[in-house]
C-alpha cells in the first residue's frame, strides 16, 4: 500500500489538465464490445480502475491495446461471457458489462457483487429491469446467470435515478427488438457521454441527459472512435485544492455545464472564478465561508462523490456548515481522520455538522475509499505540518497522479510506495 507524504501550508498555483472522466470511460469501455469492429477511445484516464476494465475486456476474449490515453477495443474474439468473480469484487461498477455482455453474447455471467467484502451495493434496479427486457435470471452459487435468447424493448420505471441501472438497461436495449423507454432515468452527463458514443457506432436513443430516454433496438453496431468528457468530480476536487490553500489554480479541458451545483456551493463559500473556453480558474481566497446546508442529490443536483473532499472546505469555514448524504449511507468514513487532523465534525446517520476551524494539522492518516481518501489530501495540503495519508491505491482509482498534478502547482507533496 502507497501513501503521499505531504508538508502543507503552501497556497497552490498554475495549472491543472483535467483527466476524463472514470465513470463515462467504464461504460464507454464496456459498450466498445457491443461490435465485432474495432472501438477507439481517446482521453481515457490513466487509472488503476481503466486498467481493471481492460483486464476484464480481455478475459472477455477481446483485444484491448492502451497506448497513452488511447485505447482500442477489438470485439471479433469475444468467447466468453463471463466475469470471474476476483475482477468482479476489485471493481464493482464492472456490474455495467452485464448489459453489454448480453448483448452480444445472450449469455452473461456475473459474480454477486453482494459477495465482495466492501459492503452491499444493491443491483436489485439493474435485475429488475433486466428481467422487463426478457432476461431470464437465476442465482447459483454467487453467481447471477442471466440468459436471454430475445432481448425485447420495454417501459422501464426506475424507482430511483441509479447511473448504473440506466447505463445497463441502455446497454441491453440498445440492440433489442422494439423500442425501449426509460422513465426516472439518471440524467448525469456520464449517460450522455455513454449515449453519444452509443450514437456514433448507429444506436438510435434520444433524450439522454433527460429523466426519459428512448431507445430504438437496431440490428447491428458498428465501430466508433469517441473523446472521453472531462471528469467533473477531479475537476472539483482541484477547485476545492485551491480553495482550502487559498491558492490561484486554473483547470484546463473542464466542462463548467457539468458542474453548477459544485460550482454554486464554492460560490457561496466565498469562492470566485474567472471562466474562459474550457478552462475555470479560482482565484485566491481569503476567508472560507460556511454552507447553510448541502445535499446530496442525483444529478443535477449535488454529486455525493465530492461530498467528502468539500467537506474538508467545510472543515476550515468560518461557521458551522450542515452536509447530509442522501445518495450512500456509508459515505462519512474520512470524518474520524479529519478530526484526527483538528477538524470539528459530529455525524448522526446521514448529517454531518462540521463546525469550522482555524487550522487544521498535519497527522497520520488513512485513506478509505476514494474520495474520502482525497479529502484527506486537501485536508494535508491546508494543514500545519507533515501529513501522512495511507493506502493511496484508494485514490489512484480516480485520480491520474496526483501528486504530480499538486506538486506542480507548487504542493510539497511525494508519493512513496
Ligand atoms: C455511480 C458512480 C459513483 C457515484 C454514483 C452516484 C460509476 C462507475 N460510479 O455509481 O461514482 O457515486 O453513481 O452518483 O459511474 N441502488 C439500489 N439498487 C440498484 C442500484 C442502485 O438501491 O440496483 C441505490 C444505491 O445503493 C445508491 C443509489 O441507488 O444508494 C445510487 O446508486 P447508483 O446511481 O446506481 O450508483 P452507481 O451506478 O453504483
Amino acid at each position: 500500500m502507497g501513501r503521499l507524504i505531504i508538508s502543507g501550508g503552501r497556497p497552490l498555483e498554475g495549472e491543472i489538465k483535467i483527466q476524463g472522466a472514470k465513470n463515462a470511460v467504464l461504460p464507454i469501455l464496456a459498450a466498445a464490445i457491443l461490435t465485432d469492429e474495432k472501438c477507439v477511445i481517446n482521453n481515457c484516464p490513466a487509472l488503476r480502475d481503466v486498467d481493471k476494465t481492460i483486464l476484464i475486456l480481455r478475459d472477455l476474449g477481446c483485444e484491448a491495446i492502451k497506448n497513452g490515453s488511447v485505447i482500442t477495443v477489438d470485439g471479433s474474439g469475444i468467447r466468453d461471457c463471463r466475469i470471474c468473480e476476483n475482477l468482479m469484487c476489485e471493481m464493482r461498477s464492472s456490474i455495467i458489462f452485464l448489459g453489454a455482455i448480453l448483448t452480444r453474447c445472450r449469455r452473461a455471467n456475473v459474480s454477486m457483487p453482494g459477495g465482495c467484502p466492501i459492503g452491499l451495493r444493491p443491483i436489485d434496479l439493474h435485475l429488475k429491469a433486466l428481467r422487463k427486457l426478457g432476461v431470464e435470471i437465476t442465482e447459483e452459487h454467487g453467481y447471477i446467470n442471466c440468459r436471454a435468447d430475445r432481448l425485447r424493448g420495454a417501459d422501464i420505471h426506475l424507482d430511483f435515478p441509479s447511473v448504473g441501472a440506466t447505463e445497463n438497461i441502455m446497454l441491453s436495449a440498445v440492440c433489442a427488438d422494439g423500442e425501449t423507454v426509460i422513465s426516472n432515468a439518471a440524467r448525469e452527463p456520464e449517460i450522455v457521454d455513454l449515449a453519444v458514443f452509443l450514437r456514433s457506432m448507429g444506436a438510435r436513443i434520444t433524450g439522454a441527459g433527460s429523466s426519459v430516454i428512448r431507445i430504438t433496438g437496431v440490428k447491428k453496431l458498428h465501430g466508433a472512435q469517441h473523446t472521453v468528457m472531462p471528469d467533473r468530480i477531479v475537476a472539483a476536487t482541484y477547485l476545492a485544492a485551491g480553495a482550502v490553500t487559498g491558492g490561484d489554480i486554473t483547470l484546463i479541458g473542464a466542462d463548467k455545464t457539468h458542474m453548477d451545483a459544485m460550482l454554486d456551493v464554492l460560490s457561496e463559500m466565498g469562492a470566485q472564478f474567472e471562466f474562459g473556453e474550457n478552462t475555470i480558474r479560482i482565484k485566491p481566497l481569503e476567508e472560507i465561508k460556511s454552507v447553510h446546508i448541502l445535499r446530496t442529490m442525483p444529478y443535477p443536483g449535488f454529486p455525493t462523490d465530492i461530498q467528502s473532499p468539500f467537506m474538508t472546505v467545510a472543515a476550515l469555514a468560518r461557521g458551522t456548515s450542515i452536509f447530509v448524504e442522501n445518495i450512500f449511507e456509508n459515505r462519512f468514513r474520512h470524518v474520524d481522520e479529519l478530526v484526527r487532523m483538528g477538524a470539528d465534525i459530529r455525524v448522526s446517520g446521514r448529517c454531518a455538522v462540521i463546525r469550522g476551524v482555524d487550522r487544521l494539522y498535519g497527522a497520520h492518516v488513512r485513506a478509505r475509499e476514494l474520495r474520502g481518501g482525497a479529502a484527506l489530501v486537501l485536508a494535508g495540503l491546508a494543514a500545519h505540518g507533515e501529513t501522512i495519508v495511507e493506502n493511496t491505491e484508494y485514490i489512484d482509482r480516480g485520480y491520474e497522479c496526483i501528486e504530480k498534478y499538486l506538486s506542480e502547482c507548487g504542493a510539497d507533496i511525494h508519493k512513496e510506495a
